[in-house]
């Protein structure tokens, strides 16, 4: 029997980065949307993430679609003296859910647990869904703590989210090896029941703090190099709620193909 949280509507995120300007993000955007009118909302939740810049524009293309918008990071204090940053509230109106933690902001920008957990407090007190990241790098799972790395970063979110807010987060496990450099390399990607086992602790340790009751209500995606070709064995995992994609979804045929497949997935 499925698990209520494998039972509920798969979610795919696309993952823009700093990959496309502001015609191409607009001219994306409307082609996602015109593509998966029939599918946005009823056999999957779709949330795209451009750039903080376009957001305004985007989110007018997608009013009136099912297709939901996301910022790819957020700031974690309250609006004041933060440069350059952009608050949680900020954000009020225009997205659903924020990207936190993802690995290249805690590798560039030396986002630690803690940063990220007050990231996912700010989003939820605006009422914006978080996408927690986490995953470990190649040299962790080369030392064998990918276990270790893991829980610790999940713990850092769980221990001070209230209950309810927990239920709703959305977690993506992200091998970092696993992301690809936009250089053009394949890069490896983990055994789907390997990524599955992962996807299983994170609802385990979410479930140490709340019950697996509550735990079971949350998704949790898989992302790294997920393309067309690559998505199915991974959503057809048990527990595996959709996928993160980055550059595969700057490619509006590319993506579409991609939801199409987990929705494919999910139904047999
Ligand atoms: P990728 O990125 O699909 O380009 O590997 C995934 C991510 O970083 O979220």
């Amino acid at each position: 029997m499925p698990s209520s949280a494998s039972a509920r509507r798969p979610v795919i995120v696309a993952n823009w980065k700093t990959y496309l300007g502001m015609v191409e993000s607009v001219r994306a955007a409307r082609a996602i949307r015109g593509f998966l009118a029939r599918i946005a909302g009823k056999e999957a939740d779709v949330v795209l993430c451009p750039s903080f810049p376009v957001l305004p524009e985007i989110h007018e293309i997608l009013k009136g679609s099912r297709i939901h918008l996301g910022a790819q990071d957020l700031h974690h204090e309250p609006p004041g003296p933060y440069t350059g940053d952009v608050s949680a509230a900020q954000l009020r109106g225009l997205v659903r859910y924020a990207i936190v933690g993802h690995s290249e902001r805690r590798r560039f920008h030396g986002e630690t647990d803690d940063i990220v957990a007050r990231k996912a407090h700010q989003a939820f007190r605006i009422g914006i869904t978080p996408i927690i990241c986490v995953g470990e790098t190649a040299e962790e799972r080369d030392r064998g703590e990918t276990i270790t790395k893991v829980r610790q970063q999940v713990e850092a979110v769980v221990r001070d989210l209230p209950r309810l807010s927990l239920s709703r987060c959305i977690f993506a496990y992200e091998p970092v090896w696993a992301i690809s450099t936009g250089q053009g390399e394949e890069r490896p990607q983990p055994e789907p029941a390997d990524a599955a086992h992962l996807v299983r602790l994170i609802r385990k340790v979410a479930a140490e703090r709340v019950g697996s009751q509550t735990a079971e209500q949350i998704r949790v995606l898989y992302g790294g190099s997920v393309t067309a070709r690559t998505v199915r064995p991974f959503v057809a995992e048990p527990g595996v709620n959709g996928v993160l994609v980055g550059s595969a979804s700057t490619k509006p045929a590319e993506f579409v193909s991609i939801v199409r497949g987990v929705v494919d997935a999910c139904r047999s």
